[in-house]
């Protein structure tokens, strides 16, 4: 059945006046530009077709949506107006194709910019003062913004000029730049604010700030793209415009404005924008075109929506709408276990997308993300696609939140969220599918087990090729399988080999490293053989227990209780005995030792050692090292200019010892 114009057409100006509202007044956006876009253009072809269906009120016959009430009104002495939009080469060449034949030249001169996608501007100056400030708002009355726009500083308070006109308007866009939106949410994140869904959003929303100290705080840019009202002529062209705007104190990025000749000329900058993208500071969603000439574009006039004589040819979205179809939580080479976005494929700035990263649970539960949700996905420079935003009116009622799984779905072992992390880990380090190639490599490495030649490129393959699950299977590696591997020759086989061997005789710190334990690096490994002597009491030590040990906490003497708990890791432990890997027990402090239990605290410069090196001998002599004075100090070493700790000591009345009596007494034990 054949649809009713007239009918299509009221729905189209019913869903884009919604769409307007949600975006221009409640700043909630419900559907990507490009799709907003998408109705905008079905109407107007609708519009075109049956001229008959135009009404007064159509959204095809007024700019933008009504401004605020919270504002006072800005009028524009000469309306805001909007661009037209191209979307191909072929309508970009229709638009030359038009300014050529109304001014009945061979070819035009244009000025091409980028196209920021940010929110605009007219900056009123009278006699070089900048009197007002007001957004674009439906074309004709935007909102008065004078007291935030003061306080963005890429905005002249007054031109420099030393014979400004009586009065011009300059308008442009006001931005953010990706860099310090990235900052703004991170910083919003941390205050337990909602982030900006994009740039966009949040350099509109700060402009509408009741309180510009809220505005001040804000990473606002602004940058000039043309004139408004203006006393007397100041340009013959664009080009010379923007000359004079720069000259006036405006930020103008000349490294991206061009003046280019014909269809040529615009596709070659088209070109090397499309390149460039990326790596822009900002975010823009086009490039504008503009005849360059003002006596021109006088003759080209405008229609009521949009000049004649200047095009936005449009780059694909960075940002579309889809379905969840699903949560993945990833397991990665460290264990960290990511939640990613199973999405129904969408085009998003000219890429396909069908995963994005939902980085941790928090950000899920923070999002309320929900597998069937319909959500905005957004690219920014070259980044992993993002999740922004979810349309919660699009929720399907069945929808649960999400949650982490309590196992692993590589492995099976327990999951857990170190305290003071974001990340959930498995707990399976040695076992685990996902962390095979990870494990294995910090495994081999210099200061673990320093197995030589145990390369990343290796070790992939004899992950690949299920040579190697475990670290202890490294010791079940025979040449007949090395030898079928890329670029491994016999010699190359036999000197591996060789260092596996010469890896079982290892050290306890070593071992304790080599096992990967989430939060345990070299200096704590060293700690914890010192304090337990060997793997048996270290593998039944509770976590009370463990934070005896110098320098762990409850968090790191969690995470050893949970990674000896799994009895996957005993079992890797109880193979790599069995392998014949050894080690010597370390001897652990003498408890009769002078300064065994004694709390130190260290001050000043010691000529002899660095103060880790002592912090370490005395550590090793089974004394305590302390940063602060207190009455459980037992001794200050004051070295070379020693600072307040030295004071306090004094006051409490502790035996402080200089550079030569703590060396007699580390000798003496
Ligand atoms: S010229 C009458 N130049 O795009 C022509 N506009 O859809 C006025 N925009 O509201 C616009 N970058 O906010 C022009 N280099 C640029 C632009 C630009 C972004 C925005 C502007 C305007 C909208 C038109």
């Amino acid at each position: 059945m054949a649809v009713d114009p007239a009918q299509r057409a009221a729905e189209l100006r019913r869903l884009i006046d919604y769409h307007n509202y949600r975006y221009y007044v409640l700043d909630q956006p419900e559907i990507a530009d490009s799709e907003y876009d998408q109705l905008m253009r079905e109407l107007i072809a609708l519009e075109q077709a049956h001229p008959e269906l135009v009404v007064p009120d159509s959204p095809t016959q007024r700019v933008g949506a009504p401004p605020l009430e919270a504002f006072g009104p800005a009028p524009h002495e000469i309306p805001m107006l909007s661009l037209d939009n191209a979307f191909d080469d072929a309508a970009l060449s229709e638009f030359d194709r038009r300014v050529r034949e109304r001014l009945g030249v061979e070819q035009a001169s244009y000025v091409a910019e980028p196209k920021l996608d940010g929110s605009s501007l007219n900056l009123r100056y009278e006699h070089g003062l900048l009197v007002r400030a007001g957004t674009r708002g439906d074309g004709v009355t935007g909102e008065d913004v004078t007291a935030n726009v003061r306080t963005i500083p890429t905005v002249p308070l007054r031109l420099r000029s030393s014979k400004p006109p009586a009065l011009v308007e300059v308008r442009g866009e006001v931005v953010i730049r990706l860099q310090d939106f990235a900052e703004l949410n991170r910083r919003r994140l941390e205050a337990g604010e909602r982030p900006f869904a994009n740039p966009r959003n949040a350099a509109a929303g700060s402009l509408r700030q009741l309180d510009p100290k809220v505005t001040a705080a804000r990473p606002l840019t602004f940058f000039p793209y043309g004139l408004g009202a203006v006393s007397e002529p100041v340009a013959a062209s664009q080009w010379e415009i923007l000359e004079l705007l720069a000259e006036w104190g405006f930020l103008v990025d000349r490294r991206l404005l061009r003046r280019v000749q014909g269809l040529v000329g615009m596709r070659a900058y088209l070109e090397e924008i499309l390149v460039r993208r990326p790596e822009l500071p900002f975010e823009i969603d086009g490039v504008v075109y503009k005849v360059d000439d003002l006596a021109q574009r006088e003759l080209l006039g405008a229609t009521s929506r949009a000049p004649r004589w200047a095009v936005a040819y449009k780059l694909p979205a960075m940002e579309a709408t889809t379905r969840l179809l699903g949560i993945i939580p990833s397991v990665g080479r460290t264990g960290v276990i990511t939640p990613v976005a199973d999405l129904e494929p969408v085009q998003v700035g000219g890429v396909t997308v069908s995963r994005a990263t939902l980085h941790n649970l928090d950000e899920v539960r923070r999002k309320d993300v929900r597998v069937g949700d319909t959500v905005m996905v957004r690219r920014a420079g070259d980044v992993i696609p993002e999740i922004t935003a979810v349309v919660l009116e699009k929720r399907p009622s069945e929808a649960v939140p999400w949650d982490m799984p309590d196992q692993c779905p590589a492995c099976g072992s327990e999951v857990l969220r170190i305290e003071g992390e974001a990340a959930h880990r498995c707990m399976g380090g040695l076992y685990c599918p996902a962390q095979r190639v990870g494990a294995l490599l910090h495994f081999a490495s210099r200061k673990a087990m320093d197995i030589e030649g145990l390369g990343e490129k290796l070790v992939e393959q004899l992950v690949e090729y299920d040579l190697v699950r475990t670290v202890a299977d490294v010791y079940r590696l025979q040449r007949k399988d090395l030898v079928t591997l890329e670029r491994m020759g016999e010699k190359s086989a036999d000197k591996l080999l060789a260092a596996i061997e010469r890896s079982k005789d290892t050290t306890l710190p070593r071992l304790i490293y080599a096992l990967g334990i989430s939060q345990v690096g070299e200096v704590t490994a060293a700690q914890l053989a010192r304090y337990f002597g060997d793997l048996e009491p270290l593998m039944s030590a509770s976590e009370e227990e463990l934070t005896a040990v110098p320098d762990v906490g409850p968090v790191v003497a969690r995470s050893i209780a949970h990674f000896f708990s799994q009895p996957h890791n005993r079992e890797v432990i109880e193979q790599l005995r069995q392998a014949g890997v050894r080690w010597p027990p370390v001897e652990r402090p003498a408890a009769d030792s002078a300064v065994a239990g004694k709390t130190f605290v260290l001050t000043g410069t010691l000529a002899s050692m660095t103060r880790d090196e002592a912090k370490a001998r005395l550590e090793a002599l089974g004394a305590k090292v302390s940063g602060s004075v207190s009455k459980k100090t037992d001794y200050v070493v004051a070295g070379e200019s020693p600072g307040s700790k030295l004071d306090r000591a004094q006051q409490l009345g502790i035996e402080i010892l200089d550079e030569a009596a703590f060396l007699t007494l580390l000798e003496s034990t």
